[in-house]
């Protein structure tokens, strides 16, 4: 039901697949553009972004805010207050995203079930950006990963990609995975807690024999490092502070990275990089926090134009 390649409708974007190589490709050309002048106020005058996030979110939902004024147009955040569980007047998520999208040109919808993307896409008469649902989708953020990649080694094929953390939890590991089809790496070293890495539903397309599994971080010979996350409450997650450790960006494990590698994290931190990286030319992360803005202006451009 939640399929790779699905997308309800052409207008709607679910996943980075409903993009297709060719069209991720121009959405990464004119991000480019769009990184000299970041700021076109006729481009989208008078349009009305909705932003619906029912769950927490820093850089989508900021970024996508930004990324509308910057265009000209307006974005309206939703008070998901009326879904506290003390609410007596609750509304179904279907006529909420019914009455809002009468009001707005698109919805950016953030939800922790999967489900309830695709009930928001059958329910809105605008397009409906996917700004993170359940553990499988974050199609901008794929995005800005791939936008990051090609603005530093200047292609994104035949490229040696770790990725390390929860991988099984993170959404964005999943959808950057999910583009790479597109972009075949020459090796995809997944190193995760063994119950916690990526099945083959989300390794669709990508060359088996470029796929190693490690339960360690080794971050030997990568041109990408992808720090996908930890969960958080370290005190009484799951992942306790022994397993934390192996696969934590550590200062002394950073510096047996090539010169010329990148390293990712769509963030937020919880403590799976040190803070000492930071410093370090290889640490990408909050540049490409940053660039996300004008993946976003793109998209939006892509969507409602
Ligand atoms: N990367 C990302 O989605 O960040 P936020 O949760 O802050 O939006």
């Amino acid at each position: 039901m939640h399929g790779d390649t699905v997308m309800l409708a052409s207008r709607h974007l679910d996943s980075v697949v409903g993009f297709g190589r060719e069209g991720i490709l121009r959405l990464l050309d004119r991000s480019e553009e769009l990184k000299r002048v970041p700021l076109d106020p006729g481009r989208l005058a008078g349009r009305v972004l909705g932003l619906l996030f029912f769950q927490s979110s820093t850089r989508t939902r900021f970024g996508f805010h930004a990324a509308m004024a910057r265009l000209g147009g307006t974005a309206i955040e939703f008070d998901s207050s009326r879904y506290d569980p003390g609410m007596s007047r609750a509304e179904s998520l279907e006529d909420t995203v019914r009455s809002i999208s009468s009001y707005c040109d698109a919805i950016v919808l953030r939800h922790g079930d999967a489900e309830c993307f695709e009930a928001a896409m059958a329910a809105s008469s605008v397009p409906v950006i996917n700004g993170g649902s359940g553990t499988d989708r974050h199609p901008t953020q794929a995005l800005i990963d791939l936008f990051a990649i090609r603005s530093r080694i200047g292609h994104l094929e035949g490229l040696q990609i770790g990725l390390a953390g929860d991988l099984a939890g993170s959404r964005a590991a999943r959808s950057l995975v999910r583009a790479l089809r597109y972009f075949p790496p020459a090796e995809l070293r997944l190193m995760a807690p063994a119950d916690r890495s990526l099945a083959p539903p989300s390794l669709e397309g990508l060359p088996e024999e470029a796929v190693q599994r490690l339960d360690v971080l080794d971050v030997e010979g990568l041109d990408v490092l992808y720090m996908a996350g930890f969960p958080e409450g370290r005190g009484d997650s799951w992942m306790g502070e022994e397993m934390r450790a192996a696969f934590r960006l550590t200062l002394r494990k950073a510096r047996g990275l090539r010169d010329s590698a990148v390293v990712l994290c769509p963030l937020p931190r919880i403590d799976e990089i040190e803070v000492g990286v930071d410093k370090m030319v290889q640490a990408a992360y909050f540049v490409q926090s940053k660039e996300g803005l004008v993946v976003r202006m793109a998209t939006l451009e892509r969507i409602l134009e």
